[in-house]
């Protein structure tokens, strides 16, 4: 294994940050390659068909131009969908992001369970095997928000966002039958721990759980034998198009130190 090969993390925008905010700690000479398909955003309201062609083909194109050691869906809704096709195309390990249902469960008391992530990724059979198996007995309301994911990328790319705009756009959740015994959120997409600050201001009873740091640990796991640089260096974020800004001075504190469109 070459100590250069980087870990390839990707989602449609800025959210997979959430996942490599963790996967740093742990690893923190760890080359990264950080894609955000900005030209797909937003998956959330596209088809599976969609998501399921775009996502392994994409990525092949990526793992021939940056040889990484391993790739990182940082996306739920992408590996909801598609991590099952991008494991037969691609011939390296990929770990994928799926919605911490049984942490969750395992932290409810209410046993009731709110899972907030895109319209594309709540509607995904994949969602109802995880509650099947991991909580059976508790009551899931799910709620796909696009405009949470917009607010998230707005933070990111330096806009106010308010704890108000937040609130009405996760409130659906909580306005539904039961919702208002919800005690455990799942940030079931990339983006929404980007917000965390706003969702524990607006809903101070409710404990926000994402898997970000059961995938770093997964990371770490597969590539603990491997080599690394012996320093850090910047990461390397790639747009698929045009950015709306660079957004280099927030990007640096997720260790990007250059930005490039494809
Ligand atoms: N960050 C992504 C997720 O985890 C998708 C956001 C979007 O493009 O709709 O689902």
């Amino acid at each position: 294994m070459d100590a250069d090969a980087p870990l390839l993390f990707f989602d449609s925008g800025v959210g997979g940050l959430s996942v490599l905010e963790p996967a740093r700690v742990l690893l923190p000479n760890a080359p990264i390659v950080y894609v955000a398909d900005n030209a797909g955003y937003p998956y959330g309201g596209r088809s599976e068909a969609e998501i399921a062609s775009r996502v392994p083909a994409l990525l092949g194109r990526l793992v021939e131009r940056f040889h990484p050691r391993l790739a990182i869906i940082a996306c739920n809704t992408a590996s909801t969908i598609a991590l099952d096709h991008v494991r037969s195309a691609l011939d390296l390990p990929v770990v994928g992001t799926v919605p911490a249902i049984k942490p969750a469960a395992e932290l409810s008391k209410s046993r009731v369970i709110g899972v907030l992530g895109t319209q594309a990724t709540v509607r995904q059979p994949y969602v109802d095997n995880l509650a099947a198996e991991f909580a059976a007995d508790c009551t899931i309301i799910r709620h796909g928000s696009p405009e949470l994911v917009d607010l998230a990328e707005a933070k990111l790319a330096g806009d106010e966002v308010t704890v108000d705009a937040v609130r009405a756009a996760a409130q659906p959740m909580f306005d539904a039958l039961s919702g208002d015994r919800i005690d455990v959120g799942v940030l079931a997409c990339t983006h929404f721990p980007l917000l965390r600050e706003e969702l524990e201001a607006a809903y101070p009873g409710v404990e926000w759980i994402d898997g970000g740091p059961g995938i770093a640990r997964r990371i770490a796991y597969l590539t603990r034998e491997q080599p690394w640089p012996a320093d850090p260096r910047g990461g390397v974020m790639i747009f698929t198009a045009e950015p709306r800004s660079p957004l280099l001075g927030t990007l640096a504190r997720y260790g990007i130190g250059e930005v490039r469109t494809l």
